[in-house]
C-alpha cells in the first residue's frame, strides 16, 4: 500500500519540478531587476513596480529617484483589485522603509482617482498615504511585480 503511494507520488513530484523550471517568458529585463532591487534594498517588496521598467535614476545621497516605464501603465493592485495607473515617469524619495514625495501613481477608489503621495513599511504591512489619509495592506500581497495592462497583452 505504502509502496503504491510512493509510485504514484514520484511522477507527480517530477512533473511539478519540471513545470517550475520552465523559464518565465515575462521575466523582467536586467534593467528592471536593478530598479526592483532598489526597492528591496530599502525594505520594500518588488510588487510596487510593474515588470516593465525602461530605466531608473537614484541619488544615493538624497534618495531621490525617477523611474522611467517607457509608457503609462495601467494595472490592478492586490488584494482588493484597485485599478491603478502609473505615469510614464514616477518620481519620489526613497529611504529605509519609507517612500515620500511620490508622484506618478494613482489609484481609483470611492469613484475618484487618488494620487499616492507616500508609502511606508510598518512591520509586515505597507502603509499607502494619500495626503493625510492612509490605507494599510499586508506587504506579502506585493511580492510579485504586476504586469502593465493595455500596452502589451501577454498570452498566458
Ligand atoms: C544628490 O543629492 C545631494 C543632496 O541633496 C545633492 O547635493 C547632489 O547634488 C545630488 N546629486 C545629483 C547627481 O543630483
Amino acid at each position: 500500500m505504502a509502496n503504491s503511494l510512493i509510485f504514484f507520488l514520484f511522477p507527480l513530484a517530477l512533473l511539478i519540478s519540471i513545470s517550475t523550471s520552465i523559464p518565465n517568458p515575462n521575466k523582467p529585463s536586467s534593467n528592471s531587476l536593478t530598479a526592483h532591487s532598489v526597492l528591496t534594498s530599502h525594505g520594500f517588496p518588488i510588487g510596487l513596480l510593474p515588470t516593465d521598467v525602461l530605466s531608473y535614476d537614484l541619488n544615493h545621497t538624497s534618495g531621490h529617484f525617477s523611474v522611467n516605464l517607457g509608457y503609462p501603465c495601467r494595472l490592478t493592485l492586490p488584494p482588493d483589485n484597485y485599478l491603478a495607473t502609473y505615469s510614464k515617469k514616477i518620481t519620489g524619495k526613497i529611504v529605509e522603509n519609507r517612500i515620500a514625495e511620490l508622484n506618478g501613481i494613482r489609484v481609483r477608489a470611492f469613484f475618484q482617482w487618488w494620487g499616492i503621495t507616500g508609502i511606508k513599511i510598518n512591520g509586515d504591512d505597507l502603509v499607502f498615504e494619500v495626503g493625510m489619509v492612509t490605507a494599510k495592506y499586508p506587504a506579502k500581497n506585493f511580492d510579485e511585480s504586476p504586469q502593465c495592462e493595455g500596452k502589451k497583452r501577454s498570452s498566458s
